[in-house]
């Protein structure tokens, strides 16, 4: 069963997280970990840097994999998530260049650069832990609603309300990208373990609708119940519609 933490917010979830992470990048001598971009994950990377700064935890073994990317930004964007992981990940880290792949939004061959990115993943033995925020329609990795869910890393048009989500990023909408590659649900499902976080009450319907409604392409994010091993970490906000939340409490203080 999914195991739900609520948070008191973003701050304290990150920590829980940089916590399990910490625990993940000790006990594996060649750690892999998958990494989202958005705003959701930026305070776990937070606490995972100053673990690293403070010598708890080691990551000069690490190295990992972005869920998505867009296509067609030019290199360097600073909103391409290539930029964007630089940033927030393998710079406050301290990873060696390249430690970190992202799918490549600028190949004129993109969908056979999909493939091969599976395949990397494949090759790097597996992911240990990979991290998931949820996009306001339930969406996970840039999967949107009737994504199979047996899917690979492929090409995807982005719908319109993920790019109106994400026009704050950018000068204008029009200049939001309208197709990324996106790591499909099949290939985040191979992940040893997920971590799937969400904060604040615009992501509250997609979150019940992914770890208590149905298993269905309606809401991608509901795959997270087909793995046996998921944790979700919420806020206040995001976990004010699940209608079994005083029993994830409970489950939480009995531990
Ligand atoms: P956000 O995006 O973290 O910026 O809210 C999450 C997502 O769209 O998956």
């Amino acid at each position: 069963m999914t195991r739900v933490v609520i948070a008191r917010d973003a701050v304290e979830a990150g920590d829980v997280a940089g916590d399990r992470l910490a625990e993940v990048v000790r006990a594996h001598r060649r750690p892999v970990l998958g990494f989202a971009t958005g705003s959701t994950p930026t305070t776990v990377y937070r606490s995972l840097a100053r673990r690293v700064r403070e010598g708890e935890v080691d990551v000069a073994a690490l190295s990992g994999f972005a869920l998505d990317e867009y296509v067609g930004l030019p290199a360097g964007h600073p909103e391409s998530y290539r930029s964007v992981i630089d940033r927030d990940v393998v710079e406050p880290l301290g990873l060696r260049p390249g430690a970190v792949l992202v799918p490549d939004g600028s190949a004129s061959r993109t969908d056979e650069a999909a493939r091969e990115y599976d395949d990397a993943i494949r090759a790097a033995g597996g992911v240990h832990l990979q991290l998931l925020g949820i996009g306001s329609n339930g969406h996970i990795g840039f999967n949107e609603p009737g994504s199979s869910l047996a899917s690979r890393t492929r090409v995807k048009r982005l719908s319109a309300a993920t790019r109106a989500d994400n026009a704050r990023f950018f000068d204008r909408l029009d200049d939001v990208p309208t197709h990324c590659v996106t790591q499909g649900l099949g290939t985040i499902l191979e992940a040893e373990e997920l971590l799937l976080l969400a904060f604040g009450e615009s992501k509250a319907a997609a979150v019940a609708a992914a770890v208590e409604g149905p298993v269905s392409s309606g809401c991608p994010g509901s795959v997270i119940q087909l793995h046996p091993r998921v944790t979700v970490i919420l806020d206040q906000g995001a976990a004010s519609r699940l209608a079994h939340r005083e029993y994830y409490e409970a489950e939480r203080v009995g531990r």
